[in-house]
């Protein structure tokens, strides 16, 4: 395949995959104990410190001048993300100093994306696919802070948060044309997809049988 067809290949598996983390549109989502707007944020906290660290580590660890650019570029837009998203909640009455999202430890997706040792498995699984699953995720986020009422925060994600994350998956894609050049970096590319789309269909199963979330903001 020429690396046209491969990402094309490639962005529609992970569509379909996608629509299964996209709740039923119909379905009325259940609301229980403190499933709210401050509670969401600070699981984004998580993942906007694990998506910064992320691509820091993998801008280190690249020659490629090309993707140490990219990745500088998502490194800032998600510490942005961060700071932004600690701002909102001090403004719901939350003082983020006070919170160590990493407390508990990295998550099962960022040591998975820790482990993967190549350029195009890290592109394909970090921006490529991680960001399409975000952009899908903070739908859900906005359209969850609409039925309780907090538009800033919809206006947030809508507005800064979302688009950054769309030009993230398309850096990714980007990248994915020039690097996804042979049947061996397309094979590796296409397994580090899936298995960012397993991890983050395990997590949000998890997290909606142990906490009730299914909206929780990706990065
Ligand atoms: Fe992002
Ligand atoms: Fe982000």
């Amino acid at each position: 395949m020429t690396p046209a067809e491969f990402v094309e290949r490639l962005d529609a598996e992970n569509q379909t995959r996608l629509a299964g983390l996209a709740p039923d549109a119909t379905l009325v989502p259940e609301v229980k104990g403190a499933l709210n707007v401050p509670n969401l944020l600070k699981v984004a906290l998580k993942n906007e410190i694990e998506a910064t660290e992320i691509a820091a580590r993998w801008l280190v660890a690249t020659d490629d001048v090309g993707v140490k650019l990219a990745l500088a570029r998502q490194v800032g837009d998600e510490a942005k993300h961060y700071r932004l998203i600690a701002d909102r909640l001090r403004t719901l009455g939350f003082d983020p100093d006070t919170i160590d999202p990493l407390a508990a430890g990295y998550g099962p997706l960022f040591t998975y994306l820790d482990g993967l040792k190549s350029t195009v498995e890290r592109v394909a699984a970090g921006q490529f696919t991680r960001e399409a699953i975000a952009v899908v995720k903070n739908r859900q986020f906005i359209e969850f802070c609409e039925r309780a009422g907090d538009r800033e925060t919809a206006t947030l994600y809508r507005d800064v948060i979302e688009p950054d994350e769309r030009h993230h998956h398309a850096l990714g894609r980007a990248l994915l044309l020039r690097l996804a050049t042979t049947e061996s970096q397309q094979a590796a590319a296409t397994a580090a997809a899936r298995r960012t789309l397993e991890l983050a269909d395990e997590l949000q199963k998890k997290a909606l049988a142990t906490a009730g979330i299914h909206h929780a903001p990706g990065c």
